[in-house]
């Protein structure tokens, strides 16, 4: 039986239908309201609204879970690689071996870049930011692959271009990394895996062919890219959804959504955790007084890496993250101060009645950090990596966006400006 919502306004009662998902979760459907009442409603930040309908992650914040196309994130991070992550993403289910056989391949066949892309990296000031460098870098493929201007191109075309980004992006990603040390750029070697070839690229040197990934950084890398890989309708994948809406390509809405995820209280939060455990250690240690300037309403500062719009319970991502955290610096034998910082923060925050009342917990960013830095990135690479990872579950919002033959995305507002007055000439205005 089909569920209404009732709704009184003015005196006057409408109905409205009911949308239920298949985890139970429930929308009102409101796409009549303004036709039925003249009405719209009004959420700022979306803390409330339901953008669309999607079939690809479900997430229960309540109780910390989340699950790709059904499978959960634990099992995933513990038995896939990200690849195959990515095409379950992409393509709806898990690919036998076959269908993972020519989606790799086709992958690995793709991931030379136009040489044309290199002069770019003229034009960046020395030492500016690699989020900006990939930002552009990557709508700028779409002026070297034209024919993928159209989105509604044949669905081989569709693919070839959702292929060929996931191929560039590791390239992209370590000739950036190549870049700002001044370092020749290291071209790909198709015979490896997608995360160690981009490992060898980015830690390898084109003199020297002595380079091999350490299993214990690929396996972490694979499990990092996993944990990031899609988040449903976070900052940056709504960014994507919506540029794509107007029918703009893959390539420019992935940069845009690449910007989106550069913010601090998005993605950025990950360099900024590293940023304030330094601050924090450098400052003698002391946890408690950072825990409260957090709390203290006069002063800006806010623990990064904690607090999220939809885990009030905790992140599962971050519970495998720290955890890694853990045994990859232990098999790697480093010892860093500031994850010892780390811990004690969560504890005190952890035990804090503000941040238990807020149900402030350690999101992904809060130890991802550690574990980039003890494989040798620096801070400020560190929300590139999260791009990376985050690529295959853009690329799946942006086709079932399409797919669903969803309109362009155009909210209203409420207008709260001055009403209907003349205009005034200079010597009229006060
Ligand atoms: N430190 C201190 N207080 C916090 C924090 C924090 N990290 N996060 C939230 N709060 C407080 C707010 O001040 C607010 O308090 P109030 O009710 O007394 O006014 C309350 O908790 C609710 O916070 P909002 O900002 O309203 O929550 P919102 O859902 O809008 O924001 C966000 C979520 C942006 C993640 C926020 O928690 C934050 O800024 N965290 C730090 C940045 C961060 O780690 N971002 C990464 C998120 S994960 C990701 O995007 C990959």
């Amino acid at each position: 039986m089909s569920e209404n919502a009732k709704i009184t306004l003015e005196g006057k009662e409408f109905e409205l239908p009911v949308v239920t998902g298949t985890e139970g979760e429930k929308a009102i459907d409101i796409t009549k309201l303004r036709d039925q009442t003249g009405y719209i409603t009004l959420d700022v930040g979306y803390k409330n609204t339901g953008a669309t309908t999607s079939a690809l992650t479900f997430l229960d914040g309540e109780v910390g879970l989340l699950r790709h196309r059904g499978y959960s994130i634990e099992d995933l991070a513990e038995k896939a690689s990200f690849l195959e992550v990515a095409y379950l993403l992409i393509y709806g289910e898990l690919p036998t071996r076959q269908e993972f056989s020519d989606f790799d391949n086709s992958i690995r066949e793709h991931t030379l870049v136009n040489e044309g892309l290199e002069n770019m990296f003229k034009v960046f000031p020395t030492g500016s930011h690699p989020m900006g460098q990939l930002i552009s870098m990557i709508s700028a493929l779409s002026l070297f692959y034209p024919k993928s201007l159209n989105p509604h191109r044949d669905t081989d075309a569709v693919n070839r271009t959702m292929l060929r980004l996931m191929a560039k992006m590791p390239t992209i990603c370590a000739m950036i990394f190549k870049k700002r040390n001044g370092h020749p750029i290291v071209y790909p070697k198709n015979n490896l895996d997608y995360v160690s070839n981009y490992l060898n690229m980015t830690f390898s040197q084109v003199t020297m062919d002595d380079y091999t990934a350490d299993p214990i950084i690929v396996d972490a890398m694979n499990k990092l890219m996993i944990l990031h890989a899609d988040h449903e309708q976070n900052c940056s994948a709504s960014t994507v959804r919506m540029v794509g809406s107007s029918n703009a390509n893959l390539y420019c809405s992935v940069s845009a959504g690449i910007s989106a995820l550069w913010g601090p209280l998005h993605g950025g939060a990950n360099q900024e955790v590293l940023e304030m455990l330094e601050m924090i250690k450098e400052d003698g240690g002391n946890v408690q007084k950072w825990v409260d300037k957090a709390k203290d309403k006069n002063d800006n500062f806010r623990l990064m890496g904690f607090g999220h719009r939809v885990y009030k319970n905790f992140d599962p991502r971050a519970k495998i993250i720290k955890k890694t955290c853990d045994d990859v610096l232990n098999k790697l034998g480093v010892h860093d101060p500031v994850l010892e910082i780390a811990k004690k923060l969560e504890e005190a925050a952890l035990t804090d009645s503000y941040f238990v009342e807020r149900k402030l917990y350690p999101n992904v960013d809060f130890y991802s950090g550690i574990i980039y830095r003890a494989m040798g990135f620096p801070t400020d690479f560190f929300t590139v990596l999260f791009a990376m990872g985050r690529l295959p579950g853009w690329i799946a919002q942006w086709q079932e966006m399409r797919n669903d033959k969803q309109p362009i995305a155009r909210p209203r507002q409420i207008y709260t400006g001055p009403t209907e007055r003349p205009f005034l000439f200079f010597d009229q205005r006060s």
